[in-house]
């Protein structure tokens, strides 16, 4: 199955394309590989969540593609950028119009002198557009129409986040990236906030990525990718169908990433609850791999596992 696309979107190179990225940092001496060689695509106009433990690399990938730090190794291109092989020049050029970056510190976002309109309408200057109409529209699209000339200390926290989506959406980027754009608000606030900026970005056409701990937005968008030690390890797709008795259900199908070596990784509970460790037995079928505990004394029911792969071995 092809991953489900937003609307009427044609076919186009994807914005994001990761192939095996290494990102290493050294201090005092200590090597972290906080990616691990991680592959990713994001077609264009897509909504993706990215979810994982602390530590597991989602902010040094954000960094990455948004050009706020450089790969270690491995390819990286985003709003087709390779951003391996940019000059200095390229990257002022990439930063100003192809992407735009939420994050997660509210304070971190938004000039604190400057009017909310004010601060949605320096990107658009900067990109040459008609400032003033253009930041009330936008501010007007992430529903805070009413606080354009409130600076952002005389803002909620949530209305600070919407501020800061509708100036980073200003310089109008092909590639949204948010790190966690909730993680300072409460949970009514923060589902508001990420509605308003799926919203938007939709609106926009913009492709999205977003890395959030909240079940809630990962629910909501079609794909959620789970990325483990510095690696995409699985991913949830989502799409709505015409069950038997003509009501629309959401089916959400669970898949992992295969790599261009043929590497999988199975989700921790799979191999948590049917015991698979060291080795597993694989059986090739016209349409499709079983994987099998590796038990030596299998019972009966497991015949079929054993003579799969013992036509492997012959
Ligand atoms: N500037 C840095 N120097 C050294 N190590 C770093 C640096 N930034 C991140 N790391 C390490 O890289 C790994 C990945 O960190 P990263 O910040 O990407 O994780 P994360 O998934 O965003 O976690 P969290 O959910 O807590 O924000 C961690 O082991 C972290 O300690
Ligand atoms: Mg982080």
């Amino acid at each position: 199955m092809t991953p489900p696309r937003r609307g009427h979107l044609e076919h186009h190179e994807p914005d994001i394309r990761c192939e095996d990225l290494v990102r290493i940092y050294h201090t005092d001496g200590v090597e972290v590989q906080a990616l691990q060689g991680l592959n990713l695509t994001v077609d264009r106009g897509d909504l993706v969540a990215l979810v994982g433990a602390s530590g597991s690399g989602k902010s040094t990938l954000l960094a990455i593609l948004s050009g706020h730090d450089r790969p270690t190794g491995g390819r990286a291109t985003v709003a087709g950028v390779d951003l391996l092989t940019m000059t200095p020049k390229q990257r002022v050029h990439f930063q100003r119009h192809l992407v735009g970056f939420v994050w997660q510190q509210t304070s971190r976002n938004l000039f604190p002198f400057l009017t909310a309109a004010e601060n949605v309408a320096m990107p658009i200057a900067i990109a040459g557009g008609k400032q003033d109409a253009r930041a009330r529209e936008l501010l007007d699209l992430l529903d805070v129409a009413d606080c354009a000339d409130r600076r952002p200390g005389q803002l909620s926290g949530g209305q600070q986040q919407r501020v800061a989506i509708a100036t980073a959406l200003a310089g109008s980027p092909r590639v949204l990236f948010a790190d966690e754009p909730t993680g300072e608000l409460d949970e009514a606030n923060s589902g508001a906030v990420l509605e308003a900026m799926t919203h938007a970005a939709e609106q926009l056409g913009t492709t999205v990525l977003v890395v959030t701990h909240d079940p809630r937005i990962s629910e909501h968008v079609r794909r959620t990718i789970q990325i483990r030690d510095g690696r995409t390890s699985t991913e949830v797709l989502r799409r709505s169908e015409v069950a038997d008795d003509g009501r629309l259900r959401l089916v959400a199908e669970e898949y992992t990433v295969i790599d261009r070596a043929g590497r999988i990784q199975l989700p921790e509970s799979h191999v948590r609850d049917l015991g698979l460790e060291h080795r597993v037995r694989l059986r090739k079928e016209p349409d499709h791999v079983g994987v099998y505990a590796a038990d030596d004394r299998a019972p009966v029911g497991r015949e079929g596992a054993r003579r799969g792969m013992d036509e492997e071995e012959s």
